[in-house]
């Protein structure tokens, strides 16, 4: 692991990303007023991601953004990595609209926008309609312009037009599966607040945790005070494990192998975007607003296939200046168990060879699973096998 915890030693909760932790839920009292106005208003049905972006505006988990971006702060993300104040920022955060909406939508017009079954969610001011490129995009945010890497087939297949301008949240999206662990980034920070934590290490995931990433986790948490295990739950791919069946995973985890009082789980409304580095960046951004001093970056963070180079995901972050990002990346080499070492290690702490090492790829897991097998303990934890067993069977 690579990153020191002096540079987060501060008095007082880590700052949100750009100074203020943002908050675009209207209050209770005008809603109804709101919602007058939406009647009268052009409506746009957002979907599954286009939602989870707006939740994410809504509670400040991407603060500074207080809406979908502009032109101006586009084309400064895309191009330069940073918001044109000269934040780092490293994914667009956008909403597409079909050409025969973004006319309809003049600057300083007002938009309803609704979820796919017309439940009005917010209204969203423009400031500007206007078209984009969306191979600029794929190169310079997902480093390929091929269709078959799913975040760029998802940018690819998006209308032609995006909408900018600040957003006015009516109503949070309902989650009816799990909704105890949606707490925004205010309520983790009352959390870690009422626990003490001054230091506090996020970690993201798409997957069950298995060995390696609980080793990363615990390596983490001999060295700051406290663990947000932050897993993603909006859109992931079609062969990644389902979210609900993720939870139940977690859960058992940390009743058996965690210090309950050191370790918090709530969940990231974000949808995955697998574009490895400007993502890691993101991801990190996003935990810091949640209240994170430090964030893990292990081996190909948030990539998939073979896009990204293992460690690309960790070589971004010297792009920026250290205080700009603010929240410090803990960077972790490939980690696996050495039936030598008899633990968990990586090439840093462990001489053994490959002939020594618990290594299995996604796939076989996958297999073994579906097969009923449990997978080697020194893998993953049989409480967690048991749930992907049992859930493969259905
Ligand atoms: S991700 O798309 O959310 O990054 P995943 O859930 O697999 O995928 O990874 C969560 C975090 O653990 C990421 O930071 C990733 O780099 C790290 N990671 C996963 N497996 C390993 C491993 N064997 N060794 C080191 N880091 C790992």
């Amino acid at each position: 692991m690579s990153g020191t915890t002096q540079e987060a030693a501060h008095h007082g909760p880590i700052a949100p990303h750009g100074g203020t932790l943002v908050n675009r839920l209207v209050p209770e009292v005008t809603r109804s007023e709101f919602e007058a106005e939406a009647h009268t208003l052009p409506k746009i049905a957002l979907n599954a991601r286009q939602i989870s972006d707006l939740e994410l505006i809504a509670i400040g988990a991407v603060s500074p953004l207080t809406g979908f971006l502009n032109r101006d702060a586009y084309l400064s993300v895309v191009r330069t990595r940073h918001l044109p104040d000269g934040l780092p920022w490293t994914m667009p955060i956008t909403l597409a609209v079909t050409e025969a909406q973004a006319q309809e939508a003049g600057p300083g017009s007002r938009v309803a926008l609704t979820d796919e079954a017309g439940t009005l969610l917010a209204i969203l001011t423009v400031e500007d309609a206007y078209p984009y490129d969306k191979e600029l995009e794929a190169r310079e945010v997902y480093r390929t312009t091929d269709a078959a890497h799913p975040g760029v087939a998802a940018l690819y297949a998006q209308p032609e037009f995006l909408l900018g301008g600040p957003v006015e949240v009516i109503t949070l999206p309902e989650h009816r599966d799990f909704p105890e662990y949606y707490l925004t980034p205010a309520q983790t920070r009352a959390c870690f607040a009422e626990r003490g934590w001054r230091t506090v290490v996020g970690f993201q995931t798409r997957n069950p945790v298995h060995r390696a990433h609980e080793y990363l986790q615990k390596v983490a948490l001999e060295i700051v005070d406290g663990l947000l295990l932050h897993p993603l739950v909006g859109q992931t791919k079609g062969d990644d494990i389902p979210a609900e069946v993720r939870m139940r995973c977690y859960e058992v985890l940390l009743e058996h192998y965690y210090p309950r009082d050191r370790t918090l789980l709530a969940v990231n409304p974000a949808a995955m975007r697998y574009a490895g580095p400007s993502e890691a960046v993101f991801h990190a951004l996003v935990r810091k607003n949640y209240g994170c001093t430090h964030f893990i970056v292990g081996r190909d963070h948030a990539g998939v296939g073979n896009y990204y180079g293992s460690y690309d995901a960790q070589l971004i972050f010297d792009e920026f200046d250290p205080d700009a990002l603010g929240i410090v990346p803990l960077k972790f080499e490939h980690a696996f168990w050495c039936n030598r070492c008899e633990g968990m290690a990586s090439s840093k702490t462990c001489p053994h060879g490959p002939e020594d090492r618990v290594s299995l790829s996604g796939t076989r897991v996958r297999e073994m699973l579906r097969a009923g097998e449990m997978p080697p303990m020194e893998f993953t934890r049989p409480e967690v096998a048991q749930i992907l067993i049992e859930a493969m069977r259905q």
